[in-house]
């Protein structure tokens, strides 16, 4: 395995020059393009490796994946499914236009930022820096990681500019979804600010790959909402791109404007990816590519 992925890694490496980094974000736009990483932890528990594996990335849109799961730990499935649906778009991640002309009027799933949003705010806590420190707890857990934590200057950055989610923000508000904008717009910024490895991000997928059981064997996540949570990295993961991903590469994954993918191939593996030159709609070039190929290899496709 180890030397396949160093292998995969040198293959893919060319496409890091085939896409840029996320520009609406100021302190995403300055990181270095030409990386590329991969880590893998398996069922029983070999961690593999590979290229800029040590860098440190934040999760922007990954951390969706992780505040549903919180929201729906909290709140019950049916009160966070009032709010939220469980349709994928088609659209762009930032997009506002389904929710104007669908006859409900939510937003159609949780890893769209509009849904995402909605989410965020039904996370227990008084403050939007309680429902992150409770998010950060959930994660620290996960890996085992003490030290994950969230990025000031990134969240500032994004703050500064984050003229879109505001403008989503004010339309949750008008449909009654969400209370409080400038208190939802912190907690959702701010958990995407949220900072990683890929073996940080292995060891979450590999929770979601063991139905909500990290790999210490501390049950975290209920198996049906793990089961939910792993649906919608299917369906919505990849955005716009979710289709052709689960063909291609045929694995659970959630990928963010950092750079990131995190999958998790049940019972098999958990696997973190970074690469941050991004294709149109977001995801890393180089990143799905070598999930591409890693899938076709070890024949990892779920379908
Ligand atoms: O809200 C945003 O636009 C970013 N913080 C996260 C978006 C994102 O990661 C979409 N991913 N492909």
């Amino acid at each position: 395995m180890q030397q396949t992925l160093e292998q995969l890694i040198e293959a893919c490496y060319s496409l890091t020059g085939e896409g840029n980094c996320a520009e609406y974000i100021p302190l995403l736009a300055e990181v270095n393009p030409k990386q590329l990483a991969i880590a893998i932890i398996t069922h029983d528990h070999q961690v593999y490796q590979a290229g800029d594996y040590q860098a440190l990335f934040t999760l922007q849109s990954i951390s969706k994946i992780f505040a549903l799961a919180l929201a729906v730990m909290d709140q019950g499935e049916a009160k966070v499914f009032d709010r939220v649906g469980m349709e994928p778009t088609g659209d762009p991640f930032n997009s506002i236009y389904k929710m104007e002309i669908f006859s409900y009027e939510k937003p159609l799933n949780p890893m769209i930022n509009a849904g995402a949003m909605v989410v965020t705010s039904m996370i227990k806590g008084r403050t939007a820096q309680e429902k992150v420190e409770r998010l950060l707890a959930l994660l620290r857990e996960m890996t085992g990681n003490p030290k994950i934590d969230m990025v000031e200057e990134v969240y500032q950055s994004e703050m500064e500019h984050a003229n879109r989610n505001r403008a989503l923000a004010y339309y949750l508000k008008e449909l009654g979804l969400i209370e409080d904008v400038e208190a939802t717009l912190e907690a959702y910024i701010r958990q995407c600010a949220i900072q990683v490895t890929c073996e940080d991000m292995a060891r979450m997928g590999l929770c979601l790959a063991r139905y909500g059981v990290t790999d210490r064997g501390t049950p975290l996540i209920p198996t049906a909402i793990s089961k939910m949570l792993k649906t919608f990295m299917v369906t919505c993961g990849m955005y716009n791109s979710s289709g052709e991903f689960a063909i291609k590469v045929g694995i659970p994954a959630k990928s963010g404007v950092s750079g990131g993918i995190l999958a998790a191939v049940p019972n098999r593996m958990g696997i973190g990816v970074f690469g941050p030159a991004l294709d149109r709609k977001g995801n890393s070039v180089a990143g799905v590519k070598l999930l591409e190929e890693l899938s076709k290899r070890f024949d990892l496709s779920i379908f």
